[in-house]
């Protein structure tokens, strides 16, 4: 994910473009450029968030009315300033700035570069300002020269583009990542989100997939990839600047809950590359994943899904803990490291051991973090950046990451076309914010919550309760379903909530006896489940019923959805800010 605007003024346009694009620094903050026309195309960037880009470099300082700029979330090549957008083509004729992944840019790239054009980054991005070079070299103007070079490209993207040859006209176009358009008085703006440019106009103009828009001092046209004039409506905007950072969600945490279908989406764009790298992984005899937290949750699923499709014996292993199974390192293991932030103390101090005696892999969301360094393998996760303290999408990119990861490794297609419609099962999850509210009011009060599963269900159990404590304060107690005999089950009575993870699948009906065994001590049941599940309905004081039948190996992705919620809700109803919880921090570096 990253933040893209543009803009068309009766002034300096360099100021504003900062002005807009720090709106955006939630979208991406590993590197910001500015690129503005006044005869020339000058360009400011680098790397860093944009208060110390700025201080080094002075981004206004850059003449001409109208431009382009950009933060970024780094995804093809590190972050860096050659890598930080806008980029240009050969003569510095062109600037671009791109929001999304071009899947075949290794392609796009090894054509234009035999045709003799030079580049100067590592993204995918670059290809987009040389192909308009080319375009327009050919003797098209800009927009359609955009035009051509979309035909060419394959992927997502919301791009803008400048062309000093064509100084007055800025072009965007849209297709699978967020672009709109502002409507301001003798000035306009295009920009990935709204609250870039809030402050200027609230008039906007929502781009669907595949239209551009054409911005000049007369004011805007929007058109479709064919060159024909669309009538758009244009949309008057009542948010203040702080609901609009969060795209009208109340908190980021939701926000970013609600942004996991396409999380998934993203993240699935990965398997290519992921497939190139796995031949290798095969050869080894023991899989040891090692993370912590919400990641440690995400390995556990790996462990049941490694041993359940590829037979590969597989541990898994608190990152804090790790020094103490130092001894059966060898080079048969693989050892893979799972983190979101690529920083944790805990996580990096164990990929240095495991780097003495064994091959390392790491399955990381931010590009270039320290983790991706030091490992021998890199998967990225494509969350975009998580403001939340609690992880919500990325555990869910985590997720579908190590599913690819099985999925590779074991070659069934099959499967990978069920991982393809797992998003519509997450929509349907995120439908049921009615219910689950209705359950938060209910329980906001209570001081002790269990959460129980068994099998693929286990980690959802450990991951409910660690939302609930992180972000309500109530004290929540993830356990395997049949595990609760053997102690926890003296704790239960008719205070505590039993959450009972029950997909359908083999483990269903054991999971069934183990809240009879609650029920009968007097807790109250919760259960997550089927929708057609009559049985599980009979049992318990309230369902969650999830709609469709997802096997219970693809389960831990939509069934923690609704717990997300859950811990949300109740987090609201009992007054706490759940993007801040007390006494965490979202990257914790120290052992
Ligand atoms: O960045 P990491 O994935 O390495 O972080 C690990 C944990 O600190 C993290 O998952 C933590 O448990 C989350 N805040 C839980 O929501």
């Amino acid at each position: 994910m990253c933040g893209i605007v543009a803009c068309l003024l009766n002034d300096k346009a360099a100021p504003v473009l900062l002005e807009c694009v720090r709106r955006l620094e939630y979208r991406g903050y590993d590197s910001v450029g500015i690129a503005t026309l006044s005869g020339d195309i000058y360009v400011k960037k680098d790397e860093g968030k944009i208060d110390d880009v700025q201080k080094r470099l002075d981004l206004t300082n850059i003449p001409g009315n109208m431009g382009i700029a950009h933060v970024r979330w780094a995804t093809h090549g590190l972050p860096t300033g050659n890598n930080a957008h806008p980029h240009t083509d050969c003569k510095k004729r062109i600037a671009v700035v791109h929001n999304g992944i071009i899947e075949n840019y290794k392609e796009l790239k090894d054509t234009l570069q035999d045709e003799g054009h030079i580049f100067t980054s590592d993204t995918d991005t670059e290809v987009i300002a040389h192909l308009i070079e080319k375009y327009m070299e050919m003797g098209n103007g800009l927009e359609a020269a955009t035009r051509l070079a979309t035909k060419d490209i394959k992927g997502s993207y919301a791009i803008a583009a400048i062309s000093a040859d064509e100084p007055n006209r800025i072009i965007g176009v849209r297709k699978e990542s967020p672009l709109i358009v502002g409507v301001g008085e003798n000035e306009s703006f295009i920009a990935s989100d709204v609250p870039a440019i809030l402050k200027h106009t609230k008039k906007v103009i929502y781009l669907n997939d595949n239209e551009m828009v054409i911005l000049n001092p007369t004011g805007v046209l929007i058109k479709d990839m064919d060159g024909n004039l669309l009538d758009k409506k244009v949309n008057i905007i009542e948010w203040t600047s702080d609901m609009a950072e969060k795209g009208g969600y109340k908190h980021f945490m939701l926000k970013e809950i609600h942004e996991q279908p396409e999380v998934i989406k993203n993240t699935l764009m990965e398997f290519s590359e992921i497939e190139k790298v796995v031949a290798k992984f095969l050869e080894f005899k023991r899989i040891c994943f090692v993370a912590c937290g919400t990641s440690y949750h995400a390995s556990l699923v790996g462990k049941y899904l490694f041993e359940t499709l590829l037979g590969i014996p597989t541990d898994v292993v608190l990152a804090s803990e790790f020094k103490f199974s130092e001894g059966a390192l060898d080079a048969e293991t693989l050892v893979i490291l799972i983190s979101q932030s690529g920083e944790t103390a805990d996580t990096l101090k164990a990929l240095k051991i495991a780097n003495k005696k064994s091959e390392t892999l790491v399955i990381v969301n931010v590009l270039g973090s320290t983790a991706t360094r030091e490992a021998d393998h890199v998967i990225y996760t494509r969350a975009g950046p998580e403001i939340g303290v609690a992880a919500t999408k990325t555990y869910i990119s985590q997720l579908i990451s190590i599913y690819m990861l099985a999925i590779a490794m074991n070659g069934d297609n099959k499967l990978l076309e069920m991982l393809q419609i797992v998003p519509s099962y997450v929509k349907d999850a995120l439908g049921m914010e009615d219910e689950i509210i209705q359950i938060a009011k209910k329980y906001k009060d209570s001081s002790d919550f269990f959460f129980i599963g068994r099998g693929f269900s286990y980690p959802t159990a450990l991951e409910g309760a660690l939302k609930l404590k992180e972000i309500t304060y109530i004290h929540g107690e993830g356990y395997a379903a049949g595990e609760l005999k053997h102690g926890p089950l003296a704790l239960i009575d008719d205070d505590i909530p039993v959450l009972a993870v029950v997909p359908p699948g083999d483990s269903h009906d054991k999971t069934l006896s183990n809240i009879e065994e609650v029920k009968a001590r007097g807790a109250r049941i919760i259960a997550l489940g089927s929708s057609e599940d009559e049985a599980l309905r009979s049992e318990a004081n309230h369902i969650i019923g999830l709609k469709g039948e997802i096997t219970e190996m693809l389960s831990p992705i939509p069934y923690v959805v609704p717990l997300q919620l859950l811990s949300y809700y109740i987090s609201i109803e009992r007054g706490i800010d759940p993007d801040k919880p007390k006494n965490l921090a979202k990257c914790v570096t120290v052992e």
